[in-house]
């Protein structure tokens, strides 16, 4: 599975990169906001520090408008920078022309296994479906996920990534993991729950305590 950052922290990219296990990362109109940096910039530097898909979102409405900003970006931005289009029939026709042209596009903003489909139809690279949202309604994210694996399997979709997205906690990874979702967008968060298990810091104690005596006893 791809492990993909979701921030537009500089300094997060900075981190998990340097654990070697980073993949691509992804950011969005909120999480540029919050960064209260320049776009185009934090982007830039993002694509520098990984070297795998990064998505940039597009905010026009308007198909003509998706694509304008979709190749200004793409002009103007690393060549690992990738175009993330919502799910709408302008989003699926912007998402036809920029493939047309070679460009990645990530299509964001999936809340049915329909919209997977028809994104993958219009040739996107990604389709992001935003798990911990529908959770956040009292349905379930995950069962979504599974919809699209199985149509993926049924269809024999193979041109276009799922990419889990909006991911709350490690369980959503496990099960995205389960179930062959090919892509996984988290926060750094969720990267940091992963990696840490509480046997692992008991075993790594009781080692280097046993080492002490070791040491303690001249025998290392
Ligand atoms: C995906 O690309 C989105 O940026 C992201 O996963 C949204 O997550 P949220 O629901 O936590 O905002």
């Amino acid at each position: 599975m791809e492990f993909f950052l979701d921030t537009a922290e500089v300094s997060e990219v900075v981190e998990i990169a340097s654990w070697g296990i980073l993949d691509g990362v992804t950011t969005n109109p909120s999480l540029i906001k919050k960064s209260g940096r320049d776009f185009k910039q934090v982007v830039r530097e993002i694509a520098e520090i990984c070297s795998g898909p990064i998505s940039a979102e597009v905010t026009a409405l308007d198909a003509d408008g998706m694509i304008a900003q979709g190749l200004a970006l793409k002009a103007d931005l690393p060549d690992n920078v990738i175009i993330k289009v919502p799910c709408t029939d302008s989003g699926l026709k912007a998402t036809k022309v920029l493939s047309d042209q070679g460009i990645g596009v990530n299509v964001t903003l999936i809340f049915s296994a329909a919209q997977a489909l028809m994104a993958s139809k219009a040739g996107a690279m990604y389709i992001s479906p935003f798990i911990g949202r529908i959770d956040d309604t009292g349905h379930d994210g995950m069962a979504l996920v599974a919809e699209i694996m199985t149509t993926w399997k049924s269809y024999r979709v193979t041109n276009t990534k799922v990419l889990a997205a909006s991911i709350r906690h490690p369980q959503h990874i496990l099960q995205c993991l389960l179930l062959g979702a090919h892509t996984a967008t988290m926060p750094t968060k969720v990267f940091k729950q992963l990696v840490k298990h509480p046997l692992t810091d008991r075993g790594l104690d009781d080692f280097l305590a046993d080492w002490a005596d070791v040491e303690k006893a001249g025998k290392a």
